[in-house]
């Protein structure tokens, strides 16, 4: 029996490659006008890279063994603890602020779900050294440009935006204790995809105040003003001013920006490292799962590699990307064709074929011809069914 592609694996077969090329190919394009320049690090890490700092859920969907050393090591489950360890082992000779990205393939024993994989490409775009909200902006930008780069709109793509810290706040003002916030996060993270009844359990079983329970379930309505007005009197009111001023940015970054953009505190981001604004970026519809997600990780450098340095960053995934614009008719790259093939007359010896396809290939041409004698009606069939774009006779 064939074998085949471990579930949760796939196989890129040409007509498959030439799309996620395409994707890279935009990807690359638009990171690049915002001045990112690419890196990349080694797929295989030390175990402890990931169990120290990126939070429970993805400890249990590592790839993980012992080497022939002894090692312990996993399959990168994501960048961003590469990423910090990179730049933390040369932060004093990087220029600042530093805006990196690279496009790993990244491993998590993930349950099979629409949307999720076993192995996905991501991009991972990362800013270091920048405290303001100046740098937020910025990549959020550069995220939404990233969707307008592949013919996507604010009718099908919107970016949901919040702030850990805020939340935090609004939380306090709720009566919501220090200790239940964990516990409270992780049945706001599932807000979505969780029946209102099952969330609203959850909350009492924590013996919160009803009306912060109420809060809670219609935090994903809750706006900004709401929250803004809320927090007025309070220590948090610093943190609003600079969420207002992010907006702004946006603003000025994102020509006709605002419809993409939503204000959401129930975004909190599966990954325990971030500090501060964090977003997501859906469909409109909520089909689909997350295309992108990010935020600022201002400690994790400071707890990975001891150098203190604010910094912030997104990864966007392939796969439901790719399963968006296919569904709007987007994803319509194929593959190119050869430009020439050559088409040997009786008699004509393969060696003359070959010399030609030689000076051809040299002028930069991509060019095929048949590897064995044939008639000349089976050749010209050849070349049709390889896209040549012209065919050239040799007598
Ligand atoms: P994440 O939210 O775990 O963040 O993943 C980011 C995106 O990668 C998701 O929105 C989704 O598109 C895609 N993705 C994640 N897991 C899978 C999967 N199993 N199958 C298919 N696609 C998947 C992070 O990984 C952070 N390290 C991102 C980051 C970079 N934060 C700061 N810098």
């Amino acid at each position: 029996m064939a074998q085949q592609a471990l579930p949760g694996f796939r196989d890129f077969y040409p007509e498959q490659l030439v799309e996620r090329a395409y994707i890279m190919r935009v990807w690359r394009d638009i990171v690049q006008r915002y001045a990112f320049v690419e890196y990349d690090g080694p797929p295989l890490e030390p175990l402890d890279l990931y169990t120290k700092k990126s939070g429970d859920e993805i400890i249990t969907q590592l790839y993980n063994f012992v080497d022939k050393g002894d090692r312990e090591v996993a399959l990168r489950p994501e960048m961003t603890p590469t990423f910090a360890r990179m730049v933390g082992a040369r932060a004093n000779a990087l220029r600042k602020p530093t805006r990196w990205f690279s496009t790993p393939q990244l491993f998590r024993y993930e349950r099979q779900q629409k949307g999720r994989l076993r192995e996905h490409f991501q991009l991972n775009v990362d800013i270091v050294g920048e405290a303001d909200v100046t740098a937020d902006a910025e990549l959020l930008a550069c995220a939404i440009d990233i969707m307008r780069a592949f013919g996507l709109t604010a009718e099908d793509v919107v970016a949901r935006v919040s702030d850990r810290r805020i939340l935090q706040a609004y939380l306090h003002s709720l009566n919501v204790p220090e200790s239940t916030i964990p516990a409270v996060y992780a049945v706001i993270d599932k807000l979505q995809r969780q029946p209102r009844q099952i969330s609203s359990e959850k909350l009492q079983a924590l013996t919160l105040p009803q009306p912060a329970i109420d809060a809670i379930l219609t935090l994903d309505t809750t706006t900004f003003h709401t929250v803004q007005t809320t927090l007025r009197e309070s220590p948090a009111t610093q943190l609003t001013a600079d969420f207002s001023r992010y907006l702004g940015y946006l603003n000025a970054l994102i020509p006709n920006g605002a419809p993409w953009i939503r204000f959401d505190l129930s975004i909190v981001r599966g990954l325990a490292y971030y500090t501060g604004i964090v977003f997501e970026l859906f469909d409109t519809t909520g089909e689909f799962r997350a295309i992108c997600g990010g935020g600022r990780y201002d400690n994790l450098l400071a707890n990975l590699t001891g150098v203190d340095l604010p910094a912030l960053g997104f990864g966007m995934g392939d796969v439901v990307l790719a399963e968006l614009l296919r569904t709007r008719g987007l994803l319509t790259a194929t593959l190119s064709g050869v430009d020439t093939w050559l088409i040997a007359n009786d008699n004509v010896p393969l060696e003359r074929v070959m010399r030609e396809a030689a000076r051809l290939r040299a002028t930069g041409k991509s060019v095929e011809f048949a590897l064995r004698p044939q008639t000349v009606p089976k050749q010209l069939k050849a070349a049709k069914s390889a896209g040549a774009r012209e065919t050239i006779t040799l007598e």
